[in-house]
């Protein structure tokens, strides 16, 4: 049966077919506009100041997630003290161009601090909450969410991380914790945690939705799940739709939260764009049935494939193209792809 959605579909795919190089398409028209939910992307200060990437994050997207610069990485000091100077920067341009800020992130196993590191017992405790409280603070009222943890599973799927927070907090608690100290320093933020794989890796969906189910039955004020969605382009056929099927049963928010679609990590060769364009379309189909009031989001990690964080890894040095974008901003077949499987 051939379906709206195939035509549609078929149509961006021919874009490739015919060779025809992605152009300028005035054609597409504001992304954003085309979807009943925020559509997002990541953003580093620098870009704020860039009229390129400027001019396309804000013509196709309503939300901005900082990709590095509100991270303790950049802004904790190690005498514990903070700088907003970046933050602020991406805030007060969103602000500007009338786009909402979501906040990444206050606790990652990835990130911890010499600060922290010489803290034990209560004075851990009371520099962790306190952290929490300052950086939410700064933000309170402006940041309408936040990921308060990211990516608490391990990459093997069976349990949580091991992490400095973990450790002095216990395994699990520093979660609630954070969960907690997020929600008194701003109650009217929707709070989340956030983790990748999700869809790749079923295993790791499983203790991620335990965590998640144990945190509500504990009280812990938890809103929403993030889902990364970093995609490998030939990912089998229905893995995306049984993560998003599975994460949505939690009846939170779900934030479909840093989307990108590597074609050089698959093995679909030739195929690769095409590929690309099947898991974008079956992740579109597969959110367009969550519930309307969980749809909190679809956010692409970059705007143009030379902004992507996969092409900017040390040693690797064939290309990849996981976005909407090419590195000239032209839109890519991907992007006239998600244009027609929004729209279907
Ligand atoms: O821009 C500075 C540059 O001036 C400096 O010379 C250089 C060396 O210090 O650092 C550059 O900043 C780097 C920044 O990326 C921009 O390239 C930071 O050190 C580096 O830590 C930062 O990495 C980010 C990473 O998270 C760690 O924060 C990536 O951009 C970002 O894409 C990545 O995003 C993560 C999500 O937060 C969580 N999910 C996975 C995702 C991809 O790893």
């Amino acid at each position: 049966m051939t379906t709206r959605r195939n035509v549609l579909l078929a149509g961006a795919s021919a874009l490739l077919t015919t060779g025809c190089k992605a152009r300028s398409s005035p054609a597409l028209p504001p992304l954003k506009s085309l979807v009943p939910f925020p559509l997002g992307t990541c953003v580093m200060a620098a870009q704020c100041d860039d009229p390129e990437w400027s001019a396309l994050a804000t013509r196709h997207f309503s939300r901005l997630t900082p990709e590095w610069e509100m991270k303790m990485e950049y802004m904790l000091r190690d005498d514990g003290s903070l700088r907003f100077d970046r933050p602020d920067a991406i805030v007060d341009f969103a602000t500007r161009h009338g786009l909402t800020v979501h906040g990444h992130t206050l606790i990652w196993y990835a990130q911890s601090n010499p600060y922290f590191e010489k803290l034990s017992g209560d004075k851990f405790l009371n520099a962790y909450v306190a952290y929490i409280n300052d950086v939410m603070g700064h933000y309170r009222g402006r940041l309408p969410s936040w990921d308060v943890v990211n990516e608490p599973i391990t990459d093997e799927g069976s349990e949580l991380r091991d992490c400095l927070w973990s450790r002095a907090l216990g395994r699990e608690d520093y979660i609630g914790i954070a969960l907690t100290a997020a929600h008194e320093a701003d109650p009217g933020a929707v709070l989340f945690v956030n983790d990748y794989n999700l869809e790749h890796a079923p295993k790791k969906r499983a203790t991620f939705l335990r965590l998640c189910e144990n945190l509500l039955k504990n009280g812990a004020p938890l809103h929403g799940v993030g889902s990364q969605t970093h995609l490998i382009a030939d990912i089998a056929p229905g893995m995306i739709k049984a993560c998003i099927r599975d994460l949505a049963s939690l009846g939170l928010n779900l934030h479909i939260s840093e989307i990108d679609i590597s074609i050089r990590e698959s093995h679909a060769g030739l195929n690769g764009e095409k590929a690309q364009i099947r898991a974008l379309d079956e992740l579109v189909d597969a959110y367009q049935q969550v519930p309307a009031a969980q749809r909190y989001g679809m956010t692409f990690w970059g705007v143009r494939d030379g902004d992507s964080w996969r092409n900017r890894q040390d040693g690797l040095h064939i290309p990849d193209a996981p976005l909407l974008f090419d590195d000239q901003g032209r839109a890519k077949p991907l992007a006239e792809a998600f244009a027609a499987a929004v729209r279907a």
